[in-house]
């Protein structure tokens, strides 16, 4: 027998974008910029990085193992009960949870093919079967999907919206593939950007669904800004909830992740501030785009995803913007070789990504 499993030799890790320091250190740059992940570029909610202060001094403490007091204002705040609330370290922890509690030997796994890389490392690991169903038009195809389900179906995945396109899937579409699913199959509606797309009346803002077999799945990292604190929460079944809680890490999430989530929560300034500045940006950029006919994917979520002729053209313009000190991120490693996303930044950033791109083009 071999040591390690063969679906975990053949497994690609996930590859996040650079981190500005290397390319300081390799490019000789003083000034560079990070457009690459999706991170907040107002940086973290002041209210959390004032707690984490506070909390600080109690780091020889474990913390709560049931985080109830996140999952109560949670609960509160999302009108449930708080033995619906799951939290994690980030949004993917519970992801992790979920694959270590709910898959049996024969289950399968639906998803998008060349949606969020998170997921597909966390379902190659499990060493199940996938149905990777191609997007159509850069959007999920549920009718596909939904044909894909079979017997052994345990879970289904959706990013909505999703990353790296930023399309999200309407109320109308999600309640026709609903009615598709047996309610065996879990459904783990991803919304990560959830802050972000919440005000579309079309968007199928997932606590409307409190269906049994739905579990939905939320992040302090992106609106909140607390990406490295690793923060993240989710609704479902009492059942559901009940047995994710038995197969988490005993103390995720961390003290400080569980403070900085508490305090974030009333953070209204600079959530506002996020979404303020995100809309303008999304504004700016779409236009700027538009001006300068590059093709790019309408996205209602933090970054938009741009396409171009051929992988060797994409590749040699993220290299170009990469030496101007502009980091974003080529797509080849979410199946996208010809795509490059751009998170969008403050406003001298959205400026210096434009002004950067028109000298190399
Ligand atoms: C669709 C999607 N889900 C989940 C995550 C990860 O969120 P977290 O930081 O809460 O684990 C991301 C981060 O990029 C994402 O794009």
């Amino acid at each position: 027998m071999p040591l390690v499993p063969s679906y975990i030799k053949k497994l690609n890790s996930y590859k996040p974008g650079k981190p500005i320091e290397e390319v300081q250190r390799e490019l000789g740059l003083d000034n560079v910029i990070k457009l690459a992940s999706n991170e907040n570029p107002l940086g973290a909610s002041p209210r959390a990085l004032d707690a984490i202060q506070n909390a600080m001094v109690d780091s020889h403490r474990y913390p709560d193992a049931s985080g109830y007091e996140l999952r109560k204002k949670l609960s509160e705040r999302f009108n449930v009960k708080i033995d619906n609330v799951v939290l994690g370290a980030g949004s993917e922890g519970i992801m992790s949870t979920i694959m270590r509690t709910f898959l049996l030997s024969d289950d399968e796994l639906i998803s998008a093919k060349n949606s969020f890389i998170g997921f597909r490392v966390l379902a190659y690991a499990s060493g199940k079967r996938i149905h990777w169903v191609p997007m159509k038009k850069h959007r999920y195809d549920l009718e596909a999907m939904a044909k894909e389900i079979t017997d052994y179906t345990k879970i289904i995945y959706i990013a909505n919206p999703d990353n790296p396109m930023g399309t999200y899937i309407t109320k109308k579409e999600f309640d026709e593939f609903y009615s598709y699913v047996p309610e065996r199959v879990l459904i783990i509606l991803d919304e990560a950007y959830f802050e972000f797309a919440h005000g579309l009346e079309d968007y199928p803002d997932s606590m409307t669904y409190r269906y049994d077999n739905v579990i939905t799945l939320r992040s302090f990292s992106k609106a909140y800004g607390l990406g490295g604190i690793r923060i993240g929460y989710g609704f479902a079944h009492d059942d559901l909830i009940d047995n994710l809680l038995k197969v988490k890490v005993p103390f995720e999430p961390s003290l400080l992740a569980q403070v900085a989530g508490l305090a974030a929560l009333d953070d209204n300034d600079f959530l506002s501030r996020t979404l303020e500045i995100n809309n303008k940006g999304m504004n700016y950029l779409t236009q700027e785009l538009e001006l300068l006919k590059v093709k790019h994917v309408p996205s209602i979520a933090n970054f938009i995803t741009t396409i171009w002729d051929s992988e060797a053209r994409a590749t040699d313009l993220t290299k170009g913007l990469l030496e101007k000190g502009v980091i974003v991120r080529q797509l080849a490693a979410f199946g996208w070789p010809n795509y490059i996303r751009i998170s969008v930044g403050l406003e001298k950033e959205n400026d210096r990504f434009i002004e950067s791109l028109k000298e190399i083009l």
